[in-house]
């Protein structure tokens, strides 16, 4: 920890731990996530690849706020274009302009043309579930208000009611019935619990024909051979499943999926949220698979998880403004300055260094260490990875049963700082996905350095080697 880091940490002064987590009990709704832990921990700061508790200890942090932070905590770069822009122009409403606005929708949507070959523009919100809802009334207005989408079991879209309502849980729905969208769920090739005997690519391709099979009669419930119209609008994908366990399909996979949606009409809408912004070694996931998507939503670490700022780019026929006129949608921080000033400062710097080159080395040296890690310890029954989003399956000793129960018992364990390395006290942050909630979804910053992605496989070792002696 540096000394300014120090310093700062100690000009902070207030209640002692207990009594805030006295207040937390009595004052905060426990409707967020918090609660999952017993006894959610308090950090006091951050930097790179860490975060502190109020009495210095290192947590290295592998999924860095849900992949919000790729470029590091507290990042100088994208500090300083905050600082500068927090005394130039902090606020300004919507209805006006400012450059960074401008600009940053430019280089998106140059990036696109240049990318896929389509014009198009790009729509900012703040956070990614109210991105997906923009995305939902584009799509819903475009298509003359068809409000069935397709979406896959495992997919992820966010906690508002239109994103609930296209993301696989029905335990985020259940309190709340329905509003509007409703979405049919496809299976999503998730080999290691797929059909035994079939290669990755044979499981993708399985799946795209099982898909393409609800439209070869109307007695399937989605296609209406006289009109030659569909029943749904579009099919909402993550090209990586974020929360449904960094589940990578095969490379074929999207191509043969997109000519089916071509072939009935039906839009691709990509949500990049957790995924883009060069978690998998690319700004966009879905440029590994060679589609040209229709809509890309993004969120998160476009900013580096610094001021909420999410979007949208669509193509031009969606969104040009005589179908999609002022006044469609409206949120008053909406392109704000601050998370508009960082995300195109993110943009420049992505242009300027090579983080595909770099993730990709990293991803595979990381990718390498879990391999191993595999080979050690026989409860770790699948892992894989695409640049820098990895995933470890836990299971009981067979290999592949799912043990929800460990995978909670190795999480708190490594919020115990108790390992000790060179000497030093550390603690391991990491978060759980998966169908089965037995994954260990790794997303450490994209600025680590080897030195901590060698700590890291250290702290995992040390913890699944605790694991079996339980
Ligand atoms: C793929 C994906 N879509 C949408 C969301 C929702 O974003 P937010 O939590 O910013 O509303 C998330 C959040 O984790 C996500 O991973």
């Amino acid at each position: 920890m540096t000394q300014a880091l120090k310093k700062n940490m100690s000009d902070t002064t207030g209640y002692a731990e207990e009594d805030l987590r006295a207040l937390e009990e009595k004052y905060c709704s426990y409707g967020d996530t918090v609660h999952y832990m017993e006894k959610p921990k308090f950090f006091s700061s951050c930097e790179g690849s860490y975060l502190y508790d109020a009495a210095g200890t290192p947590f290295l942090d592998l999924q860095m706020w849900y992949s919000a932070v790729n470029f590091g905590y507290r990042n100088p770069r994208l500090n300083a274009v905050a600082h500068r822009q927090l005394d130039t122009l902090p606020q300004v409403a919507s209805q006006y302009l400012h450059r960074e606005k401008v600009e940053l929708a430019a280089l998106i949507a140059q990036d696109a043309e240049r990318k896929f070959g389509l014009k198009g523009r790009v729509h900012f919100n703040v956070g990614g579930a109210q991105a997906i809802e923009d995305s939902l009334k584009l799509v819903r207005n475009y298509t003359g208000g068809k409000s069935l989408m397709f979406a896959f079991e495992g997919g992820y879209h966010g906690r508002t009611l239109g994103a609930s309502a296209i993301t696989s849980s029905y335990r985020y729905r259940r309190r709340f019935g329905h509003f509007g969208e409703r979405a049919q769920f496809i299976e999503f090739p998730y080999h290691f619990r797929g059909p035994k005997g079939m290669s990755k690519e044979e499981y993708g391709h399985y799946c795209v024909q099982k898909f393409a099979r609800l439209f070869e009669t109307e007695y399937n419930g989605v296609w209406d051979f006289k009109a030659k119209k569909a029943e749904y609008a579009a099919f909402y994908v993550e090209p990586i499943q974020g929360t449904g366990g960094y589940v990578i399909p095969p490379l074929n996979f999207f191509s043969e999926l997109k000519k089916v949606l071509d072939q009935y009409g039906i839009l691709m809408v990509v949500d990049e949220i957790q995924m883009g912004v060069y978690r998998t070694g690319k700004l966009w996931s879905i440029e590994h698979f060679g589609v040209k998507p229709d809509v890309i939503v993004f969120g998160k670490a476009i900013t580096n998880g610094l001021n909420p700022l999410s979007g949208l780019w669509a193509r031009e026929e969606m969104i040009n403004p005589t179908i999609f006129p002022p006044g469609s949608t409206h949120s008053t921080f909406a392109s704000n300055p601050m998370g508009t000033s960082v995300a195109l400062e993110t943009m420049k710097m992505l242009e300027e260094e090579d983080f595909e080159t770099q993730v990709a080395q990293k991803g595979a040296r990381f990718l390498d260490g879990i391999r191993e890690l595999q080979k050690k310890h026989k409860i770790i029954g699948d892992v894989d990875g695409l640049g820098l989003a990895l995933r470890i399956e836990v299971c009981k000793k067979d290999g592949f049963t799912p043990d929800k129960e460990m995978m909670d018992w190795i999480a708190e364990e490594g919020m115990k700082a108790d390992m000790v390395v060179n000497g030093k006290k550390h603690g391991l942050v990491l978060d759980i996905g998966g169908y089965y909630k037995n994954v260990i979804t790794l997303a450490p910053a994209l600025t680590i350095s080897n030195d901590e992605i060698d700590l890291a496989l250290r702290l995992l070792d040390e913890l699944f080697t605790r694991a079996e002696k339980r």
